[in-house]
């Protein structure tokens, strides 16, 4: 005979989204345990963590920025509220964001970002290349022009993964740490999963909230079914010693040939450089070109970066949507619910996906912040459903 658990809430995924809507299910007094064989583990361990609301602004994206900024104003009282529960840090750092241009088509580019910054009433100073230069004495001489975003931070996701691993520990909340194989579904209702090994792990909610493999559980039902695809971005990770510190003060990012790159330094001496961004399934290999072309990119733009060590080369697989943004809340599955399809955005939204998906789970209600990115907006069945 298999074994049973039950609880209120089973969230499928322990990467940065499932663990803070576990954590946050949990201090609302849900009965909640997460499914993952390494909880703390997926894109975060990749991720470089810029809080990139305003630089990261495209066309079309409006109504996500909305969110964003949610997140972004979130993000102080979050770790505050997460390092009193666990006594860890996050690396959360105020520094600010400096988007650079190196010849006339970057900076056509970044005037146009910035007319549509300032369209949505955000915050962004355009400054002369002597006056980028200024502020981060490492960039090239190059450097024809910038725009200033004091308001774009960055967290140390890794750290804030493991944060929230102790968070929900604390909170009660129950690890299954293996995969979850196969949706429970009883009389057109989930309720639970069967996790690897055959353990029947049931609950009254299930949250599918893992990343870019939440489109592949079995048992749930196509109509569903998260239209989520990986979306590899490689990203590099090199030391700055003592001696040449301050390397950076802030994250600087440019468009390069068409590629976007960025360097996050940390105050701990790490300086994140990324992303490729390739439509290449499951794979996550790191490639040569991938990295001559970070490097070369990222040499462009602070050509002191080639004296650094480079200690670590990885690949993550972002979980992209049709639209770029979250499906977050109910699905036409009753019990089912998501939280996934966070594109580029998962650690800025994390702190409010958190909120939003306790409070649809404590109340049945998604606030209204979340209702544009109700899953439903993908499903064939949406026009039927009373909304
Ligand atoms: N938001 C950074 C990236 O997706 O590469």
């Amino acid at each position: 005979m298999h074994a049973r658990t039950e609880s209120d809430v089973l969230v499928v995924g322990g990467g940065i989204i499932g663990l803070v809507t576990a954590w946050r299910a949990a201090l609302r007094g849900l009965r909640t345990a997460v499914a993952d064989p390494e909880p703390g583990g997926g894109a975060a361990r990749v991720a470089a963590g810029m809080l990139a609301a305003v630089t990261e602004l495209h066309y079309g994206e409006e109504t996500l920025l909305g969110l964003n900024l949610a997140s972004a104003r979130r993000y102080p009282d979050f770790v505050a509220e997460l390092a009193d529960a666990t006594g860890q840090d996050v690396g959360y750092r105020a520094c600010g964001t400096l988007a650079v241009a190196l010849d006339a088509d970057d900076r056509a580019h970044l005037r146009e970002l910035h007319a549509l910054q300032t369209r949505c009433g955000l915050q962004s100073e355009w400054l002369s290349g002597r006056e980028c230069r200024r502020l981060e004495p490492m960039l090239a001489p190059g450097v024809r022009g910038g725009l200033r975003v004091d308001g774009d931070h960055q967290v140390d996701p890794r750290r804030l993964a493991d944060a929230l691993v102790t968070a929900c520990e604390r909170a009660g909340v129950v690890f299954h740490r293996s995969w979850a194989e196969r949706l429970t579904v009883v009389r057109d209702r989930a309720a639970g999963a069967v996790l690897a090994g055959g353990t029947e792990a049931a609950a009254d909610q299930v949250v599918l909230a893992g990343g870019s493999l939440s489109g592949r559980l079995d048992g749930v039902p196509e109509e569903v079914l998260p239209p989520v695809r990986p979306v590899k971005g490689q990203v590099l990770r090199l030391t700055v010693p003592p001696a040449y510190a301050p390397f950076l003060s802030r994250t600087v990012r440019a468009v390069v040939r068409g590629s976007h790159v960025y360097l996050v330094p940390r105050e701990n001496g790490e300086l994140v450089v990324g992303a490729t961004s390739e439509e290449l399934g499951w794979d996550t290999t790191v490639t040569a070109g991938g990295v001559y072309e970070l490097l070369r990119d990222a040499h462009e733009l602070v050509p002191g970066l080639t004296e650094l060590p480079l200690t670590e080369t990885r690949a993550g697989l972002r979980p992209g949507s049709p639209d770029n943004a979250p499906l977050l809340g109910a699905t036409a599955l009753p019990g089912l619910l998501l939280a996934t399809g966070h594109y580029r955005n998962g650690v800025l939204l994390t702190p409010v996906t958190g909120d939003v998906m306790a409070e649809v789970l404590a109340t049945g209600v998604l606030p209204e912040e979340a209702r544009p990115f109700s899953p439903r907006r993908f499903s064939s069945v949406r026009q039927e459903q009373p909304a």
